[in-house]
């Protein structure tokens, strides 16, 4: 999508970090925005700042892993907006937790949000871009652990190798339908990530082994500003993988290498 002037996009998780950085970027190229959060506060207080700027936002409370918030969403941005070209399906947590010792309750939560939340920010979106029968993108974060595991990150793993399995296979099948879907696949990103456990849902125990490993990973990530300056340029080309930092270009060569190597015999 070339020419994203005066465009609508819809951003989950558009209170804090990565997504936060996205609609910096996209106010700047003087797109309109939706900025979906269980934050309000939080995507409230970057629609302020935004607004300063000139642009318009749209602020809607929303759990992703709620089917009928995220048809609400939908619904409420078409109306208000009129259009909508560009939705990202950001919003996502994380935790460390032993595959073995894992609870259900950690296994639900990170499903029902990372895997969930894109499915039903799919079924949402899908039919009523289809309609509107203007160019528009998708843009699913993944993580670079959709494509390299980490240790104590399995749960994790698993949802954004499936963020990554869906975000494919929807390109596939909206090609016909000039609407484009990429992958943004972030490495260490300076976020509140590692605080994801803010935002579980009521009555679910906090895992008290929260980021420990990882956090030094975020804290020394790099500045969500420039994650979001990618995903704008990833847009513009219809990119199918967004790489915000290249830094671990030989490990991901390695772990493919371990494929094809094995298939090779
Ligand atoms: N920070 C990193 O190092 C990193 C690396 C790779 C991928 N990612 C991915 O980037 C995405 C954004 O995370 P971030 O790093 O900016 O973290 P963040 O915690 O700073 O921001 C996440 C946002 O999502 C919101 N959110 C959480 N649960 C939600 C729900 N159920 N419904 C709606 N909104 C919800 C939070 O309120 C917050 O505003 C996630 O999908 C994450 O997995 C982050």
């Amino acid at each position: 999508m070339r020419d994203v002037e005066g465009k609508v996009a819809v951003i989950t998780g558009g209170g804090s970090g990565i997504g936060r950085g996205m609609a910096r970027a996209f106010a700047g190229a003087g797109m309109r925005l939706v900025l979906a959060d269980v934050e309000l506060e939080a995507a409230g207080a970057v629609a302020a700042e935004l607004r300063q700027g000139g642009t318009e936002v749209l602020c809607v409370a929303t759990d992703v892993a709620d089917a009928a918030a995220v048809e609400a969403l939908a619904a409420r941005a078409f109306e208000e907006l009129g259009a909508v070209h560009l939705l990202c399906n950001n919003a996502g947590v994380c935790l460390e937790a032993s595959l073995a010792a894992g609870a259900d309750d950690d296994w639900r939560w990170l499903f029902d949000v990372n895997v969930n939340g894109v499915r039903n920010g799919i079924r949402a979106f899908v039919p009523r871009l289809r309609a509107q029968g203007e160019p528009a993108q998708i843009v699913n974060t993944g993580s670079f652990n959709s494509l390299i595991p980490t240790g104590f990150l399995g749960i994790y793993c698993a949802t954004k190798f499936a963020v990554l399995g869906m975000s494919e296979s929807l390109r596939q099948e909206l090609a016909p339908d000039g609407i484009g879907v990429s992958t943004l696949i972030p490495l260490g990103v300076n976020t509140r990530l590692h605080e994801s456990q803010r935002n579980r849902p009521a009555g679910q125990a906090i895992n008290p082994q929260h980021m420990n490993a990882s956090v030094e990973a975020i804290r020394a990530g790099q500045d969500p500003d420039a994650v979001g300056r990618a995903v704008l340029d990833g847009v513009r080309e219809d990119a199918r993988f967004i790489f915000p930092d290249g830094s671990m270009l030989e490990v991901l060569r390695a772990q493919l290498d371990a494929y094809l190597d094995a298939m090779a015999g």
